[in-house]
């Protein structure tokens, strides 16, 4: 159990990288079309790549906060980022090794369908976080221990689903590092909510009332919608969410009982 967040950022900058060059390299990328993949599996794997894309416009928002001017969290986020964007990379070349052609400009082409109201919002949001200062720090660090954890899970059921034994060899690597980032930032959420009373009440408040699934608001709900019915359909799908997201969200000081997340999820899924 860490005590201080300098103790959480010295442990995730020992953990070595998953995806490193070798990795890469050696990779069976020529054995990808040897094996099928289920033609509703695509458009997942494309809200996934464009997710682990649009990092770094999270990550321009958190730069205009308190969240983002704390050392320990602009460090972590330095390489958080640069790891998010590989992972996007990977997930492209899978898709053109399975014969999913991507357009070269795959990163311009999405970024250019971000909805209007989505970056005007984006425009608002370090003015209204800022109102809260410190306090709001707790909020983003269990949000992204929150949607690491969505993305962690997505992976492992897409490699459950498709059964695809060079993708699933890929979505390991990957979630390896995704383990790592939620660990950074369900122990800072942790480490801030243990401070504060009134920092419990409003990550609890902000979380159960505004929270949307990962990538919802870059990409539209209806695909959003689409991801959550592929990879947790059914009454299964759902218990495997609530067990490993829901459930440990709720091990964060002042969100014990709160379900609104496998709420959202089970009202596509079931
Ligand atoms: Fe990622
Ligand atoms: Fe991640």
């Amino acid at each position: 159990m860490f005590e201080t967040e300098t103790d959480v950022l010295a442990w995730y900058e020992e953990q070595p990288r998953a995806l490193t060059p070798e990795f890469v390299n050696n990779f069976p990328w020529h054995e990808v079309r040897a094996h099928a993949l289920a033609p509703a599996f695509a458009p997942v794997l494309i809200y996934m790549r464009d997710v682990e894309a649009f990092t770094d416009i999270y990550y321009e928002e958190l730069r205009r906060t308190p969240t983002g001017k704390s050392p320990v969290i602009k460090k972590f986020m330095d390489r958080w980022s640069v790891e998010e964007f590989q992972h996007a990379e990977l997930l492209n070349r899978f898709l053109n090794e399975a014969g999913i052609p991507t357009s070269k400009r795959w990163l311009e082409e999405a970024r250019a369908k971000i909805p209007f109201n989505y970056t005007f919002e984006n425009r608002l949001y370090p003015i209204i976080t800022n109102c809260f200062g410190k306090h709001f720090s707790a909020v983003h660090m269990a949000w992204g221990a929150v949607n690491e954890m969505t993305t962690l899970q997505g992976y492992r059921r897409l490699w459950q689903l498709a059964k695809h034994p060079v993708l699933e060899k890929l979505l390991r690597a990957i979630s390896q590092e995704e383990s790592a980032h939620t660990k950074f930032y369900w122990n800072i959420a942790r480490l801030k909510l243990e401070r504060s009373g009134f920092t419990r009440k409003l990550a609890r408040t902000v979380i159960s009332r505004f929270w949307t699934p990962v990538g919802q608001g870059t990409k539209p709900k209806r695909e959003a919608n689409y991801l959550i019915a592929t990879l947790f359909k059914g009454a299964d799908g759902v218990d495997f969410f609530d067990r490993n997201v829901n459930h440990k969200l709720e091990q964060l000081p002042g969100f014990t009982g709160l379900k609104s997340i496998t709420q959202r999820i089970a009202r596509i899924a079931l």
